[in-house]
């Protein structure tokens, strides 16, 4: 197994920590944080772990292969380019960057040396977006319609990204992975209410070519934490809610038939009501099935499936929402 290192062990840092510490065991072999107290922390998890808090420490270790980053987003670039550089593969936390241009770079240097650049976009290895994908691609829900994603809580208040990069790459992900293609409109608004320029809470509409809506609401000003899509079908809807922590799916067997043959309006719309389907989901955290993928991945030299262009077009769309954003919900077009 390849020997890794990590940098970034914060409030999610450490997630990825524990992850990869009990997948890899030894082969993770440094961890780096600039916070004394976070070095500490892991000195007492994780009791022979060598850590460091200077980043060019794991830059300059030639047997350290691939780099975990899960610093805040800003951080992202330049340490996710240092190690795509000194020849090593890269994971990197969501959002991959703040801008398509650094996106495009990344990408580009990880390109050039056939290195593997994966973003953190978890939701693309939930188990229940997986069940999602089955029932659009087999047709079971039929043509859909719109979807409407809610990511919304108390906290965590960031200073630098607002909510928009800090939750939307989420649903953007789901969404973009369950169409399979990218909106043509964008259209966003949202209001800064805690810090000056630092929107806490957005909608964003995506439209799409072929008719299709999805909506996003995003907010860490909120009395729930809801973390809920709803997809409506022309033949079936689902729900995703995965605040629940059993339960997370719910198909509706519903729908609006419109008849040809009508003579009433009343017969022209013609409401269907089935049985609702809680189906059985496969139980696994998904950032284990993430951390797990991205081992696999360098293994045995595989895109992953969120690598650095499905990074980029989700870069693509949160630019297009913060270009709207920053005029008022003007709608811009991709
Ligand atoms: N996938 C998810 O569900 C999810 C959830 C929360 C956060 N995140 C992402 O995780 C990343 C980190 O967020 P967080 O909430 O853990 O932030 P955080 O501020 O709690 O932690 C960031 C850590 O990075 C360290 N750091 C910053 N710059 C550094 C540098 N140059 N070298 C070494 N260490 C450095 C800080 O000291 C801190 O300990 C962000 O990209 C965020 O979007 C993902």
């Amino acid at each position: 197994m390849k020997k890794l290192a990590i940098a970034g062990v914060g409030a999610w840092g450490r997630n990825l920590l524990r992850n990869f510490h009990s997948m890899a065991g030894d082969n993770l072999a440094l961890a780096c944080d600039g916070d004394p107290k976070r070095l500490e922390y892991i000195q007492q998890q994780y009791p022979g772990l060598e850590t460091t808090g200077d980043y060019n420490s794991i830059i300059k270790r030639d047997d350290i292969e691939a780099v975990i980053i899960g610093t805040p987003p800003a951080a992202h670039f330049e340490m996710a380019m240092a190690a795509i550089k000194a020849g090593k593969d890269v994971f990197v936390e969501k959002p991959l960057v703040l801008s398509v241009t650094e996106g495009e770079q990344l990408i580009e240097e990880a390109d050039k040396r056939n290195l593997i650049l994966m973003v953190g976009h978890v939701m693309v290895y939930h188990p229940a977006t997986l069940y999602l994908k089955e029932k659009i691609d087999s047709g079971e829900l039929g043509k859909v319609y719109y979807l409407c994603a809610s990511r919304v809580n108390l906290g965590k208040v960031r200073n630098i990204e607002n909510a928009l990069w800090s939750f939307a790459p989420h649903d953007i992900s789901i969404i973009l992975f369950l169409l399979q293609k990218q909106p043509v409109l964008v259209t966003s608004t949202g209001s800064s209410y805690l810090q000056r320029g630092i929107e806490d809470v957005v909608f964003t509409v995506l439209h799409f070519d072929d008719g299709t809506m999805a909506h996003i609401h995003v907010s860490w000003l909120d009395p729930r934490k809801d973390r809920k899509l709803v997809i409506v079908g022309s033949e079936k809807m689902a729900e995703f809610d995965d605040s629940q922590a059993a339960e997370k799916i719910r198909v509706y067997d519903k729908s609006v038939n419109t008849r040809q043959d009508y003579e009433t309006y009343g017969e022209y719309l013609a409401i269907r009501t089935g049985d609702i389907v809680i189906p059985q989901i496969r139980s696994a955290e998904p950032l284990a099935e993430e951390c797990r993928h991205f081992l696999d991945c360098i293994e045995t030299r595989t895109r992953p499936r969120s690598d650095g262009s499905e990074g980029l077009r989700v870069l693509k769309v949160l630019d297009a929402a913060q270009k709207s954003l920053e005029q008022n919900g003007t709608p811009v077009k991709m």
